[in-house]
């Protein structure tokens, strides 16, 4: 089929493109980050050092990883005037809302990224990208904060990243939250899981915005409305929602089961099923050996595990499920994590967009970089009218 359409850098008229970043086979459940199997990473790596992998295309020398950290310190705080940004929100505003009009806020800081285009990714570019990755935490725990009504909390130049995020989400005036290990691992862990996914919705999203040469944030701000919606990556959220109507519900999952079948229900077993994963998500599988881990640790006992884990072994062998490939996916555990680790609901879907901002600056770049990328234009089959004329409007029936 590729003889109908040209794969080129940008997604020119074709909606497809080539990329070096990450690699998918859903028949097998394969996910590679620049060739790197998501399992030794998750195994061996942290969310930063995966981040340099996504962007620089290689693992990091010692030193070079130490700079990144060094970057990302840096540039956590946010300018001040920022703070007058936040107030403009009304206090229930979703954190998502504020995450995206952030975004596009840190591109009037002027740099040479947000204006030319140059040939491609420089040390300047570098600096841009660790400070979008660094600067989306602060951004998600000042949207948290102000949701809640809390001062906002400075980041500590002495913190880790996940560690840093954790203290400014959760430490209130004059005492340090300190996280747990297994919580900053657990987080760690998900963000890492997270941090790109070939050409999802929001990554073509970025893609899309950024093959009209548009900058980074604007790019990223973009992306994060289409990674919101409940299909994507609003999934997390949807799924807790679906366990909790499920448990206080009295549903059973025998009936959750029954409904989800029943298209005109309206009600989908949200975490279940993929675009392009036609057996399992590599992802899901981590995840759910993470979730387990954690709930023990923390000695958490959630009801809704309990339901997750019953509707998953009911739907693995439904004919519905398996006749239509439906698989558990990501976010099927990564709410229970971010449940158990104190998360709350409405910063589920903060959590991923900070997870997935390495992949979206990674894939804007490849686009950038290359010379021949062009405006994305999809082509449409009409089926409109024929043609009409007009008809002025005393004379309209
Ligand atoms: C993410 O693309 C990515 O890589 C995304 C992501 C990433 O990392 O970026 O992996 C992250 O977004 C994961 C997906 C999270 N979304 C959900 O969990 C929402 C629930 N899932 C579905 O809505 C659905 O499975 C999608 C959106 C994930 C995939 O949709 P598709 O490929 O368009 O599948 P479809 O809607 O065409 O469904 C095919 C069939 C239909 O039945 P029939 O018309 O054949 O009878 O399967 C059914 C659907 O009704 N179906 C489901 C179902 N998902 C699909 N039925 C019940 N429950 C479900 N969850």
């Amino acid at each position: 089929k590729t003889g109908l359409i040209t794969l080129d850098p940008g997604f020119g008229n074709t909606g497809a493109c080539t990329s070096a970043i990450t690699f998918i086979d859903g028949e097998k459940g394969i996910l590679r980050y620049r060739g790197i199997p998501i399992e030794q990473l998750a195994e061996n790596s942290s969310f930063t050092e995966t981040a340099w992998l996504l962007i620089h295309g290689r693992l990091p020398q010692r030193q070079e990883l130490d700079l990144f950290r060094e970057q990302l310190n840096r540039h956590a705080p946010l300018h001040e005037a920022f703070k007058h940004h936040f107030e403009g929100f009304l206090v229930d505003a979703p954190p998502m809302a504020m995450l995206s009009a952030m975004i596009n806020t840190l591109s009037c800081f002027p740099r040479r990224w947000n204006t030319a285009t140059p040939a491609g990714p420089d040390e300047e570019f570098y600096e841009e990208a660790a400070r979008l990755i660094s600067k989306v935490r602060t951004i998600a725990a000042y949207s948290y904060r102000r949701s809640m009504g809390l001062p906002f909390i400075y980041p500590d130049p002495k913190l880790p990243y996940v560690a840093n995020f954790l203290h400014m989400m959760f430490s209130m005036p004059y005492e340090q939250h300190m996280a747990s290990p297994e919580v900053v691992e657990a987080l760690n862990l998900i963000l890492l899981l997270h941090a790109d996914h070939e050409q999802n919705c929001s990554t073509s999203t970025v893609r899309v915005v950024g093959s009209s040469q548009a900058n980074l944030f604007a790019s990223c701000a973009a992306a994060v409305g289409a990674l919101w919606g409940p299909l994507h990556g609003g999934a997390n959220v949807a799924v807790l929602e679906m366990l909790s109507k499920i448990h206080h519900g009295g549903i059973s999952a025998d009936q959750a089961i029954k409904l989800a079948k029943d298209p005109k229900s309206g009600f989908r077993l949200m975490g279940f099923g993929h675009r392009v994963y036609k057996n399992f998500d590599p992802r899901a599988i981590i995840l759910k050996r993470s979730a387990d881990r954690v709930l023990s640790q923390l000695g958490v006992n959630d009801p809704l595990l309990d339901v997750a884990r019953q509707l998953e072994e009911k739907a693995l062998t439904d004919p519905y499920f398996v006749e239509r490939k439906l698989y558990p996916n990501v976010d099927f555990y990564s709410g229970i994590i971010m449940r158990a680790i104190g998360i709350p609901l409405n910063m589920f879907t903060v959590i991923f967009a900070i997870g997935r901002m390495p992949g979206w600056i990674a894939q804007w770049a490849e686009q950038h970089a290359d010379p021949k990328a062009r405006i994305a234009r999809p082509r449409q089959v009409y089926i409109g009218n024929t043609i009409s004329d007009y008809v002025p409007i005393d004379d309209r029936r």
